[in-house]
């Protein structure tokens, strides 16, 4: 069955524009693929730690005491949801120009050597497969374009964090100018809507094997 996960990150609950926009993506990829499986991962409901030293024992080296080898298990449930989906949606919405913190930490304990990228001849490849994923930028400003395009570290770091680790297959949807009072805001809703309308069409779900 095919399997799709969905990570939120917002901590805006239920006014949140990313969340709204999950949703909707999920709903859009239920009509083409009903009996598809659904996993949720909320990292802004049940935030995954920051990195210390053990957990990075845990994760980079030999686990050896109870908090390496529980920072170790949760590295390992994070990686196996991901490994076994097909399409992943990413509400990503940006903070302080960047993203989440806690979805920084959900990608501190997924990218892992040997593990979901590895090094081979001098160069690094990613391990993970046949994935397809959609992730929904919601953000206060405008980032697209303009002088403050340059002031985008979500979009450039999710490519690379995602690229890192073998997922290149990647849409972005974007909700700007959120912030600038609710009609901005429900337009961005729209515009938004109607990307995920047009992209998730049943040749999307090539990878879902139409079930
Ligand atoms: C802590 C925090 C930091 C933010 N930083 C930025 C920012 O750097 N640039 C921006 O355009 N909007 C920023 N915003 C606004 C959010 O990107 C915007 O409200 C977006 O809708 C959040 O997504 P959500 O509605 O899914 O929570 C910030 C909001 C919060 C709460």
């Amino acid at each position: 069955m095919s399997k799709i996960l969905v990570i939120n990150s917002s901590l805006s609950g239920g006014t949140s524009v990313s969340r709204t926009l999950a949703e909707d993506a999920v709903q859009r990829l239920l009509e083409v693929a009903p009996n598809a499986e659904i996993i949720y991962r909320d990292v802004g409901d049940a935030a995954i730690p920051h990195l210390t030293s053990s957990t990075v024992a845990g994760i980079r080296a030999v686990a050896e005491t109870q908090a390496e080898l529980a920072a170790q298990a949760l590295s390992d449930e994070l990686i196996a949801e991901l490994k076994a989906a097909d399409v992943v949606v990413i509400g990503a919405p940006m903070y302080n120009f960047s993203i989440p913190s806690t979805l920084r930490a959900w990608f501190d304990h997924v990218l892992r050597p040997r593990v979901t990228f590895a090094y081979k001849d001098g160069s690094v490849q990613g391990l993970l497969q046949n994935k397809r994923v959609i992730v929904i930028e919601s953000r206060g400003g405008i980032y697209s374009e303009g002088p403050t395009k340059a002031m985008d570290f979500q979009e450039p770091y999710l490519k690379t964090l995602l690229g890192f680790i073998g997922i290149t297959d990647i849409s972005f949807v974007h909700a700007e100018k959120v912030g600038s009072g609710a009609e901005s805001r429900e337009k961005a809703l729209m515009t938004a809507k109607s990307q995920l309308a047009n992209m998730i069409t049943p040749d999307f779900m090539g990878v879902l094997h139409s079930s």
